[in-house]
C-alpha cells in the first residue's frame, strides 16, 4: 500500500520550468512547495543556491530554454514560468533576446493544456508576447498588472548576468504586466 502511495505521489507531483531563473529564489521558493523544478539560464548562479534547489528536488541547467536538454522524464511539464525576461520596447525583441523564443520555446515544453506566465517590466513585453501566443494558436487571458512581489514571488528581479547591471531599480512594489497563457 505504501508502495503505491509513493507511486501515485510522484505521479501527481507537478514539474515546472523556470526560463532565465537568475539567483534561483523562485524556484527554490516553488521547489520548497513540493513542486519540481527545472531551472535554465545561461549563467550559473552560485553553487549554494543551485544545492539548495536539489535538496528540494529540482535541478538547474545551464544553457538557453531554446537548446538545453531536458530530463527524459521532464519533457512535458504542467508549467513554464518566466520573471522578467529582457524588455522589448516598442515590440521590438533582440534577435538573440531570449524573449524573441520564449513563447514558442515555452509551448515546445508544456504538455497539453499546461500554462505559462511571464511577468514583464513594461507593457510593449507583455504585448509582444501575447501576439506571440496567438500566432501559435494558444489561448491566453488579457494581460494584468500588478506588483513584482504578488506577481513574481520570490523573485529577486535581477540575473547573475553582466546585462543585469543595467535593469531599473526593482522592488517588490515596482509595477509589472503579467502575461498568463494556455496550451
Ligand atoms: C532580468 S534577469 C531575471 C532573473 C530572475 N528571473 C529574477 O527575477 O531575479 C533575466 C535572466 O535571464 C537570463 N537569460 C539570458 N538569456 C537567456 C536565455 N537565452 N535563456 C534563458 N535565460 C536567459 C539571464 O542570465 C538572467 O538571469
Amino acid at each position: 500500500m505504501a508502495v503505491q502511495g509513493n507511486y501515485m505521489a510522484q505521479q501527481a507531483r507537478l514539474v515546472y520550468v523556470e526560463i532565465g531563473a537568475g539567483d534561483l529564489k523562485a524556484s527554490i521558493r516553488f521547489a520548497n512547495q513540493g513542486i519540481r523544478v527545472i531551472a535554465i539560464d545561461p549563467f550559473p548562479p552560485n553553487a549554494l543556491a543551485i544545492q539548495e534547489l536539489e535538496a528540494a528536488g529540482g535541478i538547474f541547467l545551464r544553457g538557453t530554454a531554446s537548446t538545453v536538454k531536458m530530463p527524459a522524464e521532464d519533457r512535458e511539464v504542467d508549467h513554464v514560468f518566466s520573471y522578467f525576461p529582457w524588455d522589448v520596447p516598442g515590440g521590438v525583441a533582440v534577435m538573440g533576446s531570449y524573449t524573441f523564443t520564449l513563447v514558442a520555446d515555452a509551448a515546445r515544453l508544456l504538455k497539453a493544456n499546461g500554462t505559462a506566465r511571464f511577468v514583464c517590466r513594461i507593457s510593449d513585453t507583455a504585448e509582444f508576447l501575447i501576439e506571440r501566443a496567438r500566432e501559435l494558436g494558444l489561448r491566453t487571458d488579457p494581460v494584468r498588472t500588478s506588483t513584482a512581489g504578488e506577481a513574481a514571488p520570490g523573485a529577486s528581479g535581477f540575473g547573475t548576468s553582466l546585462a543585469a547591471l543595467d535593469m531599473p531599480p526593482f522592488s517588490p512594489l515596482t509595477e509589472v504586466w503579467e502575461v498568463n497563457i494556455r496550451k
